[in-house]
């Protein structure tokens, strides 16, 4: 059973995950917490394992050892439905997330699922559509908007749905500058409990997040403040953290 130290407020637990896929090892002993007002940023070179601990920590992938635990639930079959309620996630792959004949209904169809009226869902989406310069294709299915279109529908539809925990993968992928500078202003003006975010957009993950964690060979080998770690050009060049070149 893990300990939960309550002055911290934990929101996520890991605790000694391990995962592979077949025979190989992806996650060799994962263990960190997440406190109540945390903006995480999870870095590690190319194939480091990234999107599949963010996998595992809404159960899309279920650990081979180990816990892991959001609040007071533990990740498992019988909790993915209320865990999926606090969580809004993005995948690395903005496709995975859209699948109806409008990146409208798209949207709505997490409110829908809360059964919030369609008039509501409609509203609601329509101005998230918005904010994301979207409402001119709210009709077209996403495989007729660009890759940064289909990020931002995406994340209008995870944004819909007032998530507590907001867990990102990759989520500047496509973005042009302009976008990247928006999103990192919406994200900063969101009130949620914990954010943790994939990157490999070091720049602008240091304007949203504090604290920096760098997963490598299967565990988690730095866990710093990243005002820190910023500083520390050696270790950032062993794991390929490269600000500039
Ligand atoms: N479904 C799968 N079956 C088998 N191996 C997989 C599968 N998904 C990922 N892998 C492997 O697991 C390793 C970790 O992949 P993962 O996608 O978690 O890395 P990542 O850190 O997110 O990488 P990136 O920075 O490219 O997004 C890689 O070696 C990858 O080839
Ligand atoms: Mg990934």
């Amino acid at each position: 059973m893990i300990k939960i130290n309550h002055q911290e407020q934990p929101i996520i637990i890991v605790n000694n995950l391990v995962f592979g896929y077949e025979k190989k090892l992806i996650l060799q002993g994962i263990s960190f917490s997440l406190n109540r007002g945390e903006r995480v940023a999870l870095l590690g070179k190319t194939g480091a394992g990234k999107s599949t601990l963010l996998d595992n920590l809404i159960g899309l992938k279920l650990p081979q050892q180990g816990e892991i635990m959001i609040e007071d639930l533990k990740v498992e079959n019988s909790n993915l439905n209320q865990i999926r309620k606090k969580i809004g996630f993005a995948f690395q792959n903005p496709e995975h997330q859209l699948f109806m004949p409008t990146i409208l209904e798209d949207v709505m169809f997490g409110l829908l699922n809360y059964q919030i009226s369609p008039q509501k869902a409609k509203e609601k989406a329509r101005f998230l559509l918005a904010e994301f310069d979207l409402i001119e294709y709210e009709n077209r299915s996403a495989h007729e908007l660009s890759g940064g279109q289909k990020r931002l529908a995406a994340l209008a539809g995870i944004l819909a749905l007032d998530p507590s925990i907001l867990i990102l993968d990759e989520p500047t992928n496509g973005l042009d500058p302009a976008w990247r500078k928006k999103l990192a202003q919406i994200l900063l003006n969101l009130s949620v409990e914990v954010i943790l975010i994939a990157s490999h957009d070091l720049h602008w993950i240091r304007k949203i997040t504090a604290r920096g964690l760098i997963l490598d060979q299967g565990k988690i080998q730095v866990d710093q403040p990243l005002s820190e770690l910023f500083k520390q050009e050696k270790t950032l060049e062993k794991y390929r953290l490269f600000l500039d070149w």
